[in-house]
């Protein structure tokens, strides 16, 4: 399962880079206003640092606009992946970018039922969003379980990007149930590396070796 990370931050970018583990990233337009800054700069310098795939989301609602969008974000960088949402407009302009041998990320999408759409118009993406499900008192990781149980049936090629993760868990789950990709955001990432018996661990290695400095200096 590839590991991406849903931010727009450039900064957490290059720290979770430095762990050897990056594989791509996620952005939406909540991601990037948070920047405050203008989006163009924001998604160039994403897309030169990453070595991965990189998802930047069309805003225009109507599906020719969204198409023209879509093709001028295609063209940012050879590893630009372009979001459309899972709308009537969204599959319309999808398709076309398709078509044209962009590659889709079909993004919001929530039950199965979306999830087939989005493989019927040759999306390399789908995006369902777990933690969003969830929140509204339903079961986003049996949606998900679904959804990959139905790709392997149909033979569809889209890839299954578990989207909205919020805990480690629900990257271990994604990845249990056959996801393909998990994107979630920095503080997830902080938190799959760590363990306590890991802290622990390491400050009693730290100090039985400072012990036996101390033996040798004393022995000396
Ligand atoms: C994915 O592409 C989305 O940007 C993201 O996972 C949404 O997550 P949220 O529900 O935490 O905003």
């Amino acid at each position: 399962m590839r590991l991406f990370l849903d931010t727009a931050d450039i900064e957490e970018i290059r720290e979770i880079n430095r762990w050897g583990v990056l594989r791509g990233v996620t952005t939406n337009p909540t991601l990037v206003a948070k920047e405050v800054d203008d989006p163009e700069r924001v998604w160039k310098e994403i897309l030169t640092e990453v070595d991965g795939d990189v998802s930047l989301e069309t805003t225009d609602p109507e599906a020719g606009a969204m198409y023209e969008q879509g093709k001028r974000l295609a063209e940012m960088g050879a590893n630009a992946v372009v979001k459309v949402p899972m709308t009537p407009d969204g599959l319309d302009a999808g398709k076309r970018l398709t078509d044209d041998g962009i590659r889709v990320n079909v993004t919001l999408v929530f039950s199965p039922a979306q999830a087939i759409l989005a493989a019927e118009i040759g999306a390399y993406i789908v995006s369902p969003f777990l933690g969003r499900i969830d929140d509204a008192a339903a079961d986003g990781m049996h949606a998900l379980r679904q959804i990959c149980e139905i790709y392997q049936m149909q033979g569809y090629q889209t890839n299954v990007l578990a989207a909205s993760l919020r805990h480690p868990m629900h990257v271990v789950d994604a990845a249990l149930a056959g996801a393909d990709i998990a994107t979630m955001p920095y503080e997830v990432f902080a938190k799959l590396v760590k363990h306590p018996l890991t802290d622990v661990g390491l400050q009693k290695f730290a100090s039985d070796w400072e012990g036996l400095q101390e033996k040798l200096k004393e022995g000396a």
